[in-house]
């Protein structure tokens, strides 16, 4: 058994990185899940989207195959999140009906593993309260499912298999994408900087930089397999590199070479405001298969917060960054993540995160109520901001928010503009899709264009979505 502890997940130890290259099931471990199915369901970022990609198809590789309804499930599996309390509630909701589940048919096999399973607070309830669930992993063993779930099998005690550790790389992983056009990739792992308020760098360990050819040739992969968009991943990707020790390769430099590579769309998330270089808008607006889309989360608009948050820049820097965005490449969409009710924020240090929204037109923005972490800087800090006003900041901040989406929707209106069909819509004879600034659209075609990037007249917008004609 091994448990998670915060102190060993916050170490940072100035040594290099293993990459490991031999994952392969062992095959006795193949049959397992003959005949067997699984569910999986995934709470929270791409991160996690991606890894249960590469679950899902490791546990195929091991017999199992796929269903999307739990109660006809063998093995039910919860990829977690634990970035706010309300992801937390959500796995605890769904630990509830898998028990009633398990209690009609105790073959079912349960399991947890993602951000949550990093937890020590969460390891520790399982262990007391939660000793029905099989078994547990977190996010640095991935590769170790096959070993884990068949000792869960054989042993009939809960398996707790959580590492606390820096992390390494693991290449080669199998993958079983959800989307055949467009696919995520890894650039990047972890994250080192412990902005006060956030558990991912205890919960994915140290910044990891995938190696350029790694990442190209699963990019090139991913062509001769017909995709057409890529979104390249990692907490902060503008950070990428800056880990390596010999090479001197950063973002600029991956994006030109996957540029190179001819994909028809690029995208990628997160970038952090501290480290967007100027190199970089110019990168993003000369080639052009990387996508005109920035995703650029300010979190608050007062200088007192941001410092109080860690995030090290001011709002004089990010606006200054915005500007230059919006200068060089005039049809840009920048988004952002803002936090509200962070300990110590007044209402005036609110006023100038609404005075930020309005100052960048953000085209849209995820906003949150602060959500205190165990283990994190911020949750020793005082805070005394009544419940009532919480949700009153945040309501009001929305206002504002969706004000600007709609009007950057609205600019739209008849303009035509590149947009990667993926499916049909949920409206009868028409499809959906992204645009080029990942926006959410709605066209009239038939189903012979899914999958195909397509000219579309925009012709009806609302505040989260538009709506479109093809244009020949
Ligand atoms: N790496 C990204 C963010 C990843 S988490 C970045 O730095 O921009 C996604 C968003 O969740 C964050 O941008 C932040 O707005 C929000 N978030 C993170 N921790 C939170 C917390 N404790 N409470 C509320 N929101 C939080
Ligand atoms: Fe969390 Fe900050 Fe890292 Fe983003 S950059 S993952 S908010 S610590
Ligand atoms: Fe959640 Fe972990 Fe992603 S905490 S947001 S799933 S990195």
């Amino acid at each position: 058994m091994n448990v998670p502890n915060y102190k060993d997940a916050k170490s940072r130890e100035k040594k290099g990185v293993n990459i490991l290259r031999d994952f392969s099931i062992e095959d006795d471990k193949k049959k397992i899940g003959n005949n067997k199915k699984y569910f999986i369901k995934t709470y929270g970022c791409q991160m996690n989207e991606r890894d249960s990609e590469s679950i899902g198809a490791i546990l195929e590789e091991m017999g199992f195959s796929k269903v999307d309804d739990y109660e006809v499930a063998d093995l039910i599996l919860l990829n977690t999140c634990s970035i706010r309390e309300n992801a937390h509630n959500k796995v605890f909701g769904m630990l509830g009906r898998i028990k009633r589940l398990k209690e009609a048919n105790p073959n079912v096999i349960a399991g947890l593993c993602g951000c949550m399973a990093q937890e020590e607070v969460v390891v520790n309830d399982i262990m007391n309260k939660y000793k029905w669930l099989n078994f547990v992993f977190g996010t640095h063993n991935i590769h170790k499912l096959p070993t884990i779930l068949s000792e869960a099998l054989e042993n009939q005690i809960q398996n707790i298999d959580v590492w606390s550790k820096e992390g390494d790389i693991v290449e080669g992983l199998p993958v079983k994408r959800d989307n055949n056009y467009k696919a995520w990739v890894n650039i990047m792992y972890g994250c080192d900087k412990f902005c006060t308020y956030c558990i991912v760098p205890y919960t994915r360990g140290k910044q990891r930089s995938r190696l350029k050819e790694d990442i190209l040739s699963e990019v090139k992969d991913l062509i001769n397999d017909g995709y057409k968009e890529i979104t390249l991943l990692g907490q902060n990707v503008n950070a990428y590199g800056k880990d390596f020790e010999n090479i001197e390769y950063h973002l600029e430099d991956l994006l030109v070479d996957v540029s190179k590579t001819g994909i028809e769309r690029i995208k990628f998330i997160t970038s952090h405001p501290w480290d967007f270089t100027d190199g970089m808008v110019d990168v993003i607006k000369n080639n052009k298969n990387i996508n005109p889309f920035v995703h650029l989360p300010i979190q608050s608009g007062s200088n007192k917060i941001l410092k109080l948050m860690g995030r090290k820049y001011t709002k004089e820097k990010y606006l200054e960054l915005v500007k230059k965005i919006r200068e060089n490449i005039p049809n840009c969409v920048i988004t952002t993540d803002i936090i509200v009710a962070f300990p110590g924020e007044t209402r005036e240090d609110f006023e100038e995160s609404l005075e930020m929204v309005n100052l960048c037109e953000f085209d849209a923005a995820f906003t949150f109520i602060y959500s205190k972490r165990a283990g994190t800087p911020a949750a020793k800090m005082e805070c005394d901001i009544s419940k009532e006003e919480k949700e009153n900041r945040l309501r009001e901040l929305n206002q504002v928010v969706n004000k600007y989406s709609l009007e950057s929707n609205k600019k739209l209106i008849n303009t035509v503009v590149p947009v990667l069909l993926e499916s049909k819509s949920e409206k009868v004879g028409m499809l959906m899709g992204y645009t080029d600034t990942n926006k959410l659209i709605n066209v009239k075609a038939s189903d012979d264009y899914i999958g195909s990037v397509v000219d579309v007249k925009v012709t009806n917008v609302r505040t989260w979505s538009l709506d479109g004609e093809l244009y020949e």
